[in-house]
């Protein structure tokens, strides 16, 4: 274990020891295998993700590489269209899905009008109660939710050696560790929707027959969503077997968010295994004849990794250098992965 003294005097333990390249840690942790990259937006998650997907597979690994975005970045990275597909097979060893979880709520909000149409043997959903479902449905807790299930589907099958999790931006990540709060915000919030329900009085009329069953019934449900929500938790937090990667560039304002969601994260005890530096303008470019803008960029960024240096040390794992062009398809996947890894098995 490295203590990284993380920007703000606040130490952020990472699993990384001293030394250990980003191949090192995986030869060395060989237990981790959901494997996650978190970091603000567009810094290089989705990239990083594919990359190490592409070098696991290589060493002879089973991979799965998966996401719950909306924005289909996995599709646009291996170039194929992947988007509510289930595992796609993207090259030997390696699989990409991307989750549709508007679909999962839309399937979720059938299966809840279905259990009321059953319950009280209705023909149609009284509009009220559609409003009811809407309305606990457009709920972000809903909506997590669902994600939530999908994610566990996938981890639980078990058919793959690594799971790596294309995370959405940092915040959003965040929010996902204190479902447990949202959850128990939005309980309060449908008891209320629930009691409200109570004063449409021919609804109410008619439900008051069966109303034990219902309470029972909704209670459960809300109980199963608890669990499926602290099952996700528990392997996004799972001490033994998960590394959580953060992505950063060398700027300010994303080393201060860094180190301060670093800290958040800790808090939530989330086994921070070290931090990636990408987008580093490379040294090779101090001999050209470039633009004076560019000469500049390299000075400032000259700042920021020595301030890298001396916050996060050992927890460095890999720095990537700036590509001249965006990394989607195999080729250049392989490229970053060697630039991670090392061109070495
Ligand atoms: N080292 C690099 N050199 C050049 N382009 C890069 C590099 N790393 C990432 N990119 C490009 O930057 C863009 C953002 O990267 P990526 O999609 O991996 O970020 P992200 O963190 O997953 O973003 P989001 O938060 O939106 O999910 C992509 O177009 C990607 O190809
Ligand atoms: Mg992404």
């Amino acid at each position: 274990m490295t203590q990284a003294p993380a920007a703000g005097g606040r130490p952020a333990t990472t699993l990384a020891g001293p030394s250990e390249s980003l191949a090192d840690f995986f030869r060395n942790h060989p237990e981790r295998r959901y494997i996650m990259f978190g970091g603000k937006g567009g810094l290089g998650k989705t990239t990083f993700s594919a990359a190490t997907g592409y070098w696991l597979a290589r060493q002879g690994k089973r991979v799965l590489v998966f996401s719950v975005d909306p924005q289909a970045s996995l599709s646009d990275i291996f170039q194929a269209d992947i988007f509510g597909k289930g595992p796609v097979k993207v090259m030997d060893n390696l699989w990409a899905q991307e989750i549709d979880a508007d679909r999962h709520i839309r399937e979720y909000q059938d299966e809840v009008r279905a259990k009321i149409l059953d319950m009280y043997g209705l023909d149609k959903v009284p509009e009220e109660i559609e409003d009811y479902i809407a309305a606990a449905s457009a709920e972000p807790a809903m909506e997590e939710s669902a994600i939530f299930d999908s994610v566990v589907d996938i981890l639980s099958e078990g058919e793959y050696d690594y799971y790596i999790y294309d995370l959405v931006p940092l915040g959003h990540a965040l929010y996902y560790l204190s479902m447990a709060k949202v959850y128990d915000e939005w309980i309060g919030k449908i008891t209320h929707l629930r009691e409200e329900m109570r004063e449409y009085e021919e609804v109410a009329a008619r439900m008051r027959r069966e109303k034990e069953v219902a309470e029972d019934q909704i209670l459960g449900e809300l109980q199963y969503i608890r669990q499926r929500i602290n099952a996700a938790s528990r392997i996004l937090t799972d001490r033994e077997r998960t590394a959580f990667f953060f992505v950063l560039i060398p700027e300010q304002m994303i080393l201060l968010d860094t180190a301060r969601a670093a800290g958040m994260f800790a808090r939530f005890d989330v086994p921070i295994a070290g931090y990636i530096v990408n987008r580093v303008l490379p040294d090779s470019l101090q001999d050209q004849d470039i633009p004076t803008y560019l000469r500049n960029r390299m000075e400032m960024q000259r700042g920021q990794l020595a301030q890298i240096d001396r916050d996060f040390g050992d927890s460095v794992l890999a720095r990537v250098p700036e590509l001249e062009r965006d990394v989607t398809g195999l080729e250049m996947i392989e490229r970053v992965a060697a630039l991670m890894y090392g061109n070495g098995a």
